[in-house]
This record gives C-alpha cells, sequence and structure tokens, in this order.
C-alpha cells in the first residue's frame, strides 16, 4: 500500500462554543485521489482551512511528509508541498493567462529578484508556464486576459495556479461549483488526466456526486464535524450511515 502523504489525527475545531470538528482523522495516501464529502455545514471546508493553515486547529495534529505542520502559514504549507485552489479573486484578471502564471511561478519558485531583469530571460519558467497551459488544454487562451474567459476556462486556470508550485498536496474546494454539465465534464476529464500524469496527492471535495465517483479513489464523509465513513466509491455507495446522512438526497446515477 502506498506510504501515507498527510494524516490528520483527532482534530478538534471550535468557533466559540461551536464545535465545528469533533476529533477527526483521516490518513492520504501518496499518488491518491482522495474526495471529502458531505452535507452543508459538516465541516469540510473547515478541515481544508486546518489543513492548509488558515487558522490551527484548537487541537489534535496534522503530519505531512512526516513533520508536524499544524499552526504553520499558508506560505510555509506552501513551500513543504501543500498547496489550495485558488479563488478567482487571487487571479490578476487584467493580466494575461501567461501572465498569470508566469507571476505564480516567479512567487513560488522565490524568484522575485529575477524580475529585476526582463522576464524574458526567465525562459525556465517561460517553459514550466507553457508546460501546465498545455497540460490544462489553455493553449487558445494564452494571450488573452483572464477576464476575457468563459467560466469555465476560468475555474481551469484556478486549478492550473494551485498546480505551479509542483505541490505534492493539492486541495480543491468544489472547483465545479457554479459549472454547467458540459463544464462539469471537461472537469472531470482533466482532473483524471493530471491525477494521472503527475506525481502529486489531490485531495477534493464536491457537491456533485458524479465529479466525486468519477474521479476519487477514496471517499472520506463527514458529518456534523465527525467523519461518519471512510472506503472506496463502491463501498461509500453501498454504506447504510451515508445513504441515510446524505447520498440518499443525491444522484449517483451519473457516477
Ligand atoms: N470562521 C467561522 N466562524 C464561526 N463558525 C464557522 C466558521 N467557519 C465555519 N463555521 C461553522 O462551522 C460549520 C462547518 O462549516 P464549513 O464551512 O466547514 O462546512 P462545509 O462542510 O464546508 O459546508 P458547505 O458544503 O456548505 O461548503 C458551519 O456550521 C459553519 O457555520
Ligand atoms: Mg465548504
Amino acid at each position: 500500500m502506498a506510504e501515507v502523504i498527510l494524516e490528520v489525527k483527532n482534530v478538534v475545531k471550535t468557533f466559540d462554543d461551536f464545535m465545528a470538528l469533533k476529533g477527526v482523522s483521516i490518513k492520504l495516501r501518496k499518488g491518491e485521489f482522495s474526495a471529502l464529502i458531505g452535507p452543508n455545514g459538516a465541516g469540510k471546508t473547515t478541515l481544508y482551512n486546518v489543513i492548509s493553515g488558515k487558522f490551527p486547529p484548537t487541537s489534535g495534529e496534522v503530519v505531512f511528509d512526516g513533520r508536524l505542520v499544524h499552526g504553520l502559514p499558508p506560505h510555509q504549507l506552501l513551500r513543504l508541498g501543500i498547496s489550495r485552489s485558488f479563488q478567482l479573486t487571487n487571479v490578476f484578471a487584467g493580466l494575461t493567462v501567461r501572465e498569470n502564471f508566469l507571476a505564480a511561478l516567479v512567487a513560488c519558485h522565490d524568484r522575485g529578484k529575477d524580475l529585476w531583469n526582463p522576464l524574458k530571460r526567465c525562459k525556465d519558467l517561460y517553459e514550466e508556464a507553457e508546460h501546465i497551459l498545455e497540460q490544462l488544454g489553455l493553449t487558445h487562451v494564452t494571450e488573452l486576459p483572464v477576464k476575457a474567459l468563459s467560466y469555465g476556462d476560468k475555474r481551469l486556470v484556478e486549478v492550473g495556479l494551485a498546480l505551479a508550485s509542483r505541490p505534492k498536496l493539492v486541495m480543491l474546494d468544489e472547483p465545479t461549483a457554479g459549472m454547467n454539465p458540459e463544464e462539469t465534464d471537461r472537469m472531470i476529464h482533466l482532473l483524471k488526466k493530471l491525477s494521472r500524469e503527475m506525481d502529486t496527492t489531490f485531495f477534493l471535495t464536491e457537491h456533485d456526486m458524479k465529479v466525486v465517483f468519477s474521479v476519487a479513489d477514496r471517499i472520506f464523509v463527514l458529518h456534523q464535524g465527525e467523519l461518519l465513513a471512510e472506503g472506496s466509491p463502491a463501498e461509500i455507495r453501498e454504506n447504510r450511515k451515508v445513504k441515510e446522512a446524505y447520498l440518499g438526497e443525491r444522484s449517483v446515477a451519473g457516477a
């Protein structure tokens, strides 16, 4: 079995008197594509926030690649290899798609000093930007400002920017939210391709069960701040507790 890259141990997170996470433990294995599902308010984004360093857990531990990382800020976690999908607000809407990737690459490879040189001399960064754009299937919009892109293409840019740091773990919080069925299918196709091609562990939250059951090797189900179940897609689909708490109300017919 593949080695564990991320271990969340008994994580509790409280907001004032409210316990959003009530002692959650999960293990992600290197190279696997895992998904975190659960009803609204289950604690999915809170768990992402703890893992990606937005705030520390109230108690419990997070071990990444063999070291304790809870409480570290996001930029240090990014250096260690944990990347979270950027929100569109972090994209420079007026810059072209290529310029956004170059800016992300300059930042995450600590190449700020190279800005004193004309960027064109940073041939390696240009090549890396081209490579990511090809992987994403976005070469046709490279020269367009991000604000001119379709919604679906913008979300692909967002996923691509999360990959710019060559992370060991990529966390995507609802990458298909707001997409139409065609854009969702394109994202499913892309996520499958990326997980095949890259030596990276993916961790996704998503309400669209077609996406989850199409891409995930392993699924974790959160319910009211607790882990209700974990298993393969087939195990989760048949799990009685999961059906009662969550899947019963959702169609997985497309999966
Ligand atoms: N910063 C905060 N302050 C206070 N309460 C919070 C905060 N963040 C989350 N919560 C509460 O914690 C619970 C879990 O929220 P969270 O956003 O993690 O759920 P979620 O599973 O991501 O839901 P959704 O599917 O709607 O995105 C909710 O009851 C929410 O109101
Ligand atoms: Mg959420």
